[in-house]
């Protein structure tokens, strides 16, 4: 008789995105009419730039003429996407080459994927509060142990490395959902922790084009020592609008080596992973992969991050002038609102709903340590973002 995974028993849930869309729902019903305005969503917004637009054509194209169409592509995606991508890695001064590149569907899959490769007995360690994807794909894989590093308004909402030894690192700079950003001695003190105990970092940097301080990495392989402990994550999704055309890369190191492995070892077993479970990326969004490494392309993704990050900046100045301590928002699209005290992070939820019809994230849905805190995002329209600012500034009561 077949029996389910029970892992998928030991999961929280949708419990966050369920509880708010019911709430909203609730209070709609009950004052039709109403205008919501939602502050809290993680999706893109903005229409894609005329020059990837070329590039997905271009790509839709090919496959009108018998002469250029192609079905399955190399499961590690198109070469010279992944090439592109390593030229991307030389402007930060970074030496990964093509082949240590492999182009997926987006960084959500990998990050769930990628603890397959691992053994069932690693420790693993995340953020607390975290982005829910690295806890709940090692709890359904049966990963027994997860530990917990605090980020809290003490340590500016960085973690520090574990104190025991664990085997498997999980960071995400610039942070969801804080909107916290890793200095380059905080990261080397994760990487020189991993070179120590032999753990690998996972290292998401998903939203690393919202960095514009040109002092802070927005690769891990900024850090020396780092390919020989870090995997890094990353998708087109927040840096050029592909939340919906579906991109992302994940890089593993040739140097990158484990217990028992030797070089070159872990690259094979990625690839391994990938060519039996995944089928290589679209070749539509590859295409339009190519352009968004173009000239004009990063160029006209810029200004789509400048409107976003001008959303943040509006966002974080307005609350700070009406009282709010706000943190993130700077070089990141993510700002992490500290509750005035007295409320839990869902009674203040309620309370910006039912008084400014105004939707947050409750921080308390990303970890332990997200109570008392808000996340609010800077990927709406500019004009909306203005009207739940007003509201927050004239309805919301003391
Ligand atoms: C930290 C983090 N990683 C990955 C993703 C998802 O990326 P993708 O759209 O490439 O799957 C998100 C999306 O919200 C995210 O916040």
């Amino acid at each position: 008789m077949a029996t389910i995974n029970k892992n998928f028993k030991k999961l929280a849930g949708n419990y966050l995105f369920s509880e708010i869309a019911k709430r909203t729902k609730v209070f709609s019903e009950e004052n039709p009419g109403v205008e919501i305005l939602r502050l809290g969503i993680g999706n893109t917004t903005q229409p894609l730039p005329p020059t990837i637009i070329k590039g997905l054509l271009h790509g839709v194209k090919k496959l009108a003429d018998v002469k250029t169409y192609t079905g399955y592509g190399d499961e590690q995606g198109d070469m010279r996407l992944r090439e592109a991508l390593s030229d991307r890695y030389k402007k930060l001064a970074v030496d990964i080459e093509p082949l240590e590149i492999f182009i997926s569907d987006g960084a959500k899959p990998d990050s769930a994927n990628i603890q397959s490769i691992f053994a069932a007995d690693s420790v693993v360690a995340v953020a607390d509060p975290v982005y829910p994807v690295y806890v709940d794909s090692n709890i359904l894989a049966d990963k027994k142990k997860i530990v917990y590093m605090p980020c809290t308004q003490g340590n500016g909402f960085i973690p520090s490395p574990p104190k025991t030894k664990v085997d498997l690192v999980y960071l995400c700079s610039p942070n969801n959902p804080t909107g916290a950003v890793m200095r380059r001695a905080q990261l080397k003190a994760f990487v020189d922790y991993a070179n120590k105990f032999k753990a690998v970092i996972i290292f998401d940097a998903a939203y690393c084009e919202y960095i514009y301080d040109k002092s802070l990495p927005k690769s891990i392989y900024q850090i020396a020592g780092s390919q020989s402990c870090a995997i890094e994550i990353n998708s087109f999704s927040k840096w050029a609008g592909f939340t919906g055309v579906r991109l992302g890369w994940t890089v593993v190191p040739t140097d990158l080596v484990l217990d028992g492995t030797k070089k070159g070892e872990v690259n094979a077993l990625w690839n391994r992973r990938q060519t039996t479970m995944f089928n290589g990326a679209s070749n539509i969004a590859q295409e339009g992969g190519l352009t968004v490494l173009s000239k004009n392309g990063q160029r006209e993704c810029q200004k789509v991050i400048d409107y976003y990050m001008g959303n943040a900046r509006i966002i974080r100045t307005s609350l700070i002038k009406m009282g709010f301590e706000v943190f993130g928002g700077e070089n990141a699209p993510y700002l992490w609102l500290k509750i005035p005290h007295g409320f839990t992070s869902w009674g203040f939820f309620d309370k910006l709903l039912h008084q400014a019809h105004v939707v947050g994230t409750p921080g308390s849905g990303f970890g332990q340590n997200g109570e008392g805190y808000l996340r609010l995002s800077a990927f709406g329209h500019r004009e909306n973002i203005k009207k739940a600012l007003n509201s927050i500034k004239k309805n919301l009561k003391p």
